[in-house]
């Protein structure tokens, strides 16, 4: 297919999506494209993902282009974006109907450009010209490797590739060089450029390798070009660890929108693409019939588990991934992906209060290496039954915590008086069992409120 592709003009599949009633935009680009010697297979209105997808794989077109002017094309473009990636086929958006923001949203899910009102012909001409060519090097949708994750290495990981955010210090550092002791191949991020050279060094001499990828993984871009690396480095994802974080303590009263924003950024909505996107993928090959034993591994927080006092906004945040992760492993898993989520506790930048490490990493119950053992197992072949859970590690401990239940249950009369819904919730109330105390920071590590732990 490659071959053939590569003698002959950029060929592409243009058409409208769903009910759309206008095909001026799909008329003005086909124009433009055929004026710069394109091959434009024209589909006019009403078209469906199937029949879009169909005409794309009969007439061997690198790319399909849809033109959306109503909201409806929101429904379909997963479907689209799974048959186009099985394909190998390139997939582009426009309209005058896409926001910014949908366009960042489409981007996240896979497309691989958006023109909205504004984009200018010469733009949408070079980022086209520039798929073509990618996707001409991707024969079957599937990359050329730059490099292969080396199979024979010694390890229980060789051969598998996994993707760690926030991999320049603390946990993320420590997950990356067991990762690599254990003889994976890892595409590393992290927004600290240089802290993240410094940890790609320190994996020499280990039997797997790294591929630095330093990036925002709040940017709505960040989580695809890091499928993007690991597909193109080594032509495979097995794992993602969503590690990247940061925290901001005080007063719920003081927390600014900023800092709320930015906790929600980086922990949840990060997170969440991330799956997305690995997920869409991971999808997308178990429906060509190559289903990958996949792994996600996220992080959570006593925090998130507990509650943590003065850390209001971070507690929320990593509540929120502590209840994604057995949603996304019901959902995931019937494409070989697993979905769990550590709650690490460890001596980085972020526990500063804990103090100065002592030397030697192995007398020092909080390093971050005692964690990363447990971070790699998930991600490896002896985890697949696994999933879905959560599990804090760290401090000389391990455990599997579970998560809410139902308290007793209590008839809910119709319409309660203000007296009855007094009476109803003192006396439940005082039947449940009470809530798990908060916890503190203290020089000795977590402490659950008023109790040393
Ligand atoms: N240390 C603990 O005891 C503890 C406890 C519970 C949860 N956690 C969680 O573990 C994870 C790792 O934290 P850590 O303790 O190693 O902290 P750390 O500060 O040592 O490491 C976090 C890394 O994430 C990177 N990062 C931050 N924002 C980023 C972004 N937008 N894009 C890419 N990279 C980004 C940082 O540059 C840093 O290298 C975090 O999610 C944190 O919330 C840590």
């Amino acid at each position: 297919m490659t071959g053939a592709r590569g003698d002959r003009p950029g060929r592409i599949v243009i058409g409208t999506l769903g009910l759309d009633q206008h095909e001026v935009g799909a008329m003005a680009i086909s124009r433009a494209l055929v004026r710069h010697g394109y091959e434009v297979v024209y589909l006019g209105r009403f078209n469906t993902p199937e029949r879009l997808a169909a005409v794309a794989e009969q007439e061997d077109a690198d790319i399909v282009g849809v033109s959306v002017h109503s909201w409806e094309f929101i429904a379909y473009a997963d479907e689209l974006l799974g048959r186009c990636r099985e394909l190998g086929v390139g997939l582009v958006f426009g309209g005058s109907v896409l926001t910014e923001r949908d366009r960042n949203d489409l981007l996240a899910r896979g497309a691989d450009a958006v023109f909205g009102p504004y984009a200018s012909e010469a733009d949408m001409l070079a980022q086209i010209a520039a798929l073509v060519r990618r996707v001409r090097t991707e024969p079957d949708g599937r990359r050329a490797p730059e490099a292969q994750p080396a199979a024979d290495a010694p390890g229980p990981l060789a051969g598998r590739v996994v993707v760690v955010t926030g991999a320049a210090r603390g946990l993320g550092r420590a997950y990356t060089l067991e990762l690599c002791r254990q003889g994976a191949a890892v595409v590393a991020n992290d927004i600290d450029e240089a802290a993240l050279k410094e940890t790609t060094g320190a994996v020499q001499n280990t039997p797997g390798s790294v591929h630095p990828l330093a990036g925002d993984i709040t940017e709505p871009r960040c989580p695809r070009a890091l499928l993007d690396a690991a597909l193109d480095r080594y032509g495979q994802l097995h794992g993602v660890v969503s590690n990247a974080g940061v925290l901001r303590s005080g007063p719920l009263t003081q927390l600014t929108d900023d800092e709320l924003r930015l906790l929600l950024d980086v922990h949840v909505t990060a997170t969440f693409r991330l799956l997305r996107v690995a997920g869409g993928y991971w999808r997308a090959e178990a429906k060509a019939g190559r289903t990958v034993p996949a792994a996600a591994v996220l992080t959570t927080s006593a925090a998130g588990l507990y509650g943590f006092r003065a850390e209001a906004a971070y507690t929320a945040a990593k509540a929120a991934v502590a209840a994604l992760a057995p949603v996304a492993a019901d959902e995931l898993g019937r494409y070989g992906v697993t979905v769990n989520a550590v709650a690490p506790a460890a001596r980085t930048r972020l526990t500063g209060w804990l103090g100065e490490a002592p030397p030697d990493p192995a007398a020092d119950p909080w390093a971050p290496e005692h964690v990363a053992p447990v971070v790699a197992w998930l991600l490896g072949p002896e985890a697949r039954e696994i999933t879905g859970r959560v599990i804090e590690a760290g401090n000389g401990e391990i455990s599997v915590p579970v998560g809410w239940h139902p308290g007793p249950p209590a008839p809910l009369p119709p319409r309660l008086s203000p007296a009855d819904a007094g009476a109803l919730l003192t006396r439940l109330v005082a039947a449940a069992a009470p809530p798990p105390a908060l916890l503190t920071a203290g020089p000795v590590g977590f402490q659950k409120s008023g109790h040393p732990g």
